[in-house]
């Protein structure tokens, strides 16, 4: 286990989303109204970056580029997510916010597959 005190708690405000480095790795924290949350600064549809284009209303996650979305209490995918977030675990001690970073999460993204020079080889 490795938790790293990441910020205090009222550095986030409700509905919102904030972006920190901890040694050298990024991730967001979200305050969902009911707790926090911790995953990967980016989509895991295209690699937006969530801190810029995530919106949280309602205990929901929603990433405004293409609107997929994620329950922040479940961490479930809702509607058109076709990916799970990957969330890192957190505690709050305190006014502390902790996040267990003993391994960074990293999304796998799909290679484009829109590659038209194959067709002239
Ligand atoms: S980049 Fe986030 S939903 Fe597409």
């Amino acid at each position: 286990m490795s938790w790293k005190h990441v910020c205090n708690i009222d550095q986030i405000p409700e509905n919102t989303l904030k972006q920190f480095e901890i040694d050298g790795i990024s991730i967001v924290i979200a305050n969902y109204g009911d707790g926090f949350r911790a995953f990967p600064p980016y989509c895991p549809h295209m690699e937006e970056p969530l801190a810029g284009t995530g919106l949280i209303e309602d205990g929901v996650l929603t990433c405004s580029k293409h609107l997929w979305q994620w329950n922040m209490g479940s961490c479930e995918k809702l509607g058109m997510a076709e990916k799970e977030l990957l969330i890192y675990e957190l505690k709050c001690d305190d006014d502390k916010i902790l996040v267990n970073m003993e391994k960074e999460l990293i999304y796998q993204y799909d290679e484009a597959d829109d590659d038209d020079d194959d067709f002239f080889d």
